[in-house]
């Protein structure tokens, strides 16, 4: 069965070289389509090239915590005029991030709620990225429940913390992670996430699962992980992809 990869940086650099050899092979990999978040106002601009070139690609316009820093409100600004353009189903990639603190935390608290404001705005979904600052996240987003939904991604946390997510209506999406060696946490979590709430994604090119760890991280890679997801969930792997790409569909209201 074809599979959704909900989460790919094919923007990135790193791809320039063989952007249009990975998604001319999607049909041989077997992936339906893939969803690309920015990280800045230069990739969100890249998305909506590349989503207007490829059929099979979706993709999200917004400021990743680590770039907020020296954001403005005119930046901003045109994070809202983008997400208009065709096939953008999201804001993100969105957060805090209190691990690398790239940026201050108090501008990024500032900007995540902004961004979080021009999603409701919108009526959009957002892409969260939260690393060490999974109290302050919880805050933020609980000051939009009901208004603004989405995806907690690499999702890495607690089975505790999930549930609350996903009482504010957010999916959890699973990354290749959960086949590393010591995620013995991850993989425990993962057996008490409901099938409704479940996403897979490669975060590419980070991230990259077993048996490929090291290399460059791949879209269709995204079957190692949904592979060891549907091992844990203790189910077949067609079923388990079958239900996360069309939790996707729903999340991002893609109807292709
Ligand atoms: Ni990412």
């Amino acid at each position: 069965m074809k599979i959704v990869d909900s989460h790919c940086h094919i923007d990135d650099e790193k791809f320039d070289q063989d952007r249009d050899a990975i998604i001319s092979n999607f049909e041989n990999d077997e992936i339906d389509f893939i969803v690309d978040p920015a990280c800045d106002i230069a990739s969100s601009e890249k998305i909506i090239e590349i989503v207007k070139k490829y059929d099979r690609v979706y993709g999200a316009v917004g400021i990743h915590p680590h770039e907020v820093e020296g954001i403005t409100d005119e930046d901003l600004e045109k994070i809202y005029e983008m997400s208009f353009s065709e096939k953008i189903v999201a804001i993100g990639e969105i957060g805090l991030d209190y691990y690398y603190d790239n940026s201050p935390r108090e501008k990024q608290k500032e900007i995540f709620r902004k961004q979080l404001e021009i999603a409701k705005k919108r009526n959009l979904p957002v892409i969260i990225h939260t690393r060490d600052a999974m109290g302050d996240t919880y805050d933020i987003l609980s000051e939009f429940k009901g208004e603004v939904v989405g995806v907690m991604h690499c999702y890495t946390g607690s089975s505790e913390m999930a549930k609350r997510f996903m009482e504010l209506g957010y999916y959890i999406s699973i990354s290749g992670a959960v086949t590393f060696k010591n995620a013995v946490n991850v993989r425990e979590m993962v057996k008490t996430i409901p099938l409704d709430n479940l996403l897979v994604e490669t975060d590419s090119p980070y991230l990259t699962p077993e048996p490929n760890r090291g290399k460059r991280n791949e879209p269709k890679y995204v079957r190692f992980t949904a592979e060891k997801v549907a091992e844990l969930k203790e189910m077949e792997i067609n079923d388990l992809i079958y239900n996360t790409n069309s939790n996707v569909r729903n999340l991002f209201s893609i109807e292709d």
